[in-house]
């Protein structure tokens, strides 16, 4: 067990651009969970991982998505860090460049994984979008100075992944050894029921509301392990009525702090459940 520390050093800090990044929340969990001690550590939802990153679990991790290729990519950055970042000082920041690399098809999983580091930073917004053919089909960003990660950077990473398995599954698999004090956290895509806009395709399936109720049965398990969770969600009353089982319900959002009250108005707000105690 140990206690609950964050950090802000971007060395460590994730080397993806990720939609729905959780990056703002980081400095706010010291305040959500205190000095909560726990055993190992999950991330069933893993995307660019800022709070993985961030709280820097000291036991075992686990970080899975249903992405195949952000997986795979980070599991290149653990074994071949160097590799991939001689890979990427290849590529030129351009349009051309950009829709030449997308088209390419490599073989080479170092490569492949340079290629996907490489046009998330130059994409539009680093989001991750794939054609019925399963085609990565983002544009080109026009971004002047994109932060691609630096060698060090990526050997932080690849030091900072030693201790995690990495996997690719949904993430109801993804939580079968959760044991009694672990802390698992959850930042699944935010659909609500009846919206007609709600839905939000990351991989070539939706992630649908009957999603969100198997999530709902999880937590229910995790809770009834003795583990500790932590979910984010969409501010809908959909959420509320399927999530609110009497653990602590917070409302955060990016640029207020977080309390039972609600935020300022206009700043896309959203849910945070957990049965993390306070101190
Ligand atoms: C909101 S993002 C997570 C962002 C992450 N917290 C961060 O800070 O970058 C949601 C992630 O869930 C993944 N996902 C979607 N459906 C899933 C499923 N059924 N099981 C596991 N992962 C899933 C997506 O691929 C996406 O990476």
């Amino acid at each position: 067990m140990r206690s609950l520390k964050t950090e802000k050093d971007e060395s460590v800090g994730p080397f993806l651009r990720w939609a729905g990044g959780k990056r703002w929340l980081l400095c706010r969990m010291p305040e959500i969970i205190g000095s909560l001690s726990y055993n190992n550590y999950y991330e069933p939802f893993v995307g660019g991982g800022s709070i993985f990153f961030g709280l820097n679990p000291a036991g075992k991790s686990t970080l899975s998505d249903l992405n195949s290729e952000l997986i795979a990519t980070y599991k290149q950055v653990k074994a071949n860090p160097i590799t991939i970042s001689r890979l990427l000082k290849r590529f030129d920041n351009s349009p051309e460049e950009y829709y030449k690399l997308r088209a390419r098809k490599y073989e080479d999983p170092a490569k492949k994984a340079a290629q996907f580091i490489f046009l998330n930073h130059t994409s539009f917004n680093g989001l991750y979008r794939v054609n019925s053919s399963g085609e990565y089909n983002v544009p080109y960003g026009f971004r002047e100075s994109p932060k691609i990660p630096s060698e060090d950077h990526l050997i932080n990473i690849s030091k900072r992944l030693g201790r995690t398995s990495l996997k690719v599954c949904d993430f109801e698999h993804a939580c079968e050894s959760v044991s009694k004090g672990d802390l698992v956290f959850l930042d699944p895509p935010y659909t609500v029921a009846h919206s007609n806009n709600g839905f939000v395709n990351y991989n070539q399936r939706l992630f649908a509301f009957e999603d969100q109720k198997r999530l709902a049965d999880l937590i229910d398990l995790l809770r009834r392990k003795g583990a500790y969770f932590i979910l984010t969600n969409a501010y809908h009353s959909s959420i509320a009525e399927l999530f609110d089982r009497g653990d602590r319900k917070l409302i955060t959002s990016r640029g207020n702090a977080i309390g039972g009250k609600m935020a300022k108005r206009g700043s896309a707000i959203e849910y945070l459940f957990t049965n993390a105690p306070l101190d």
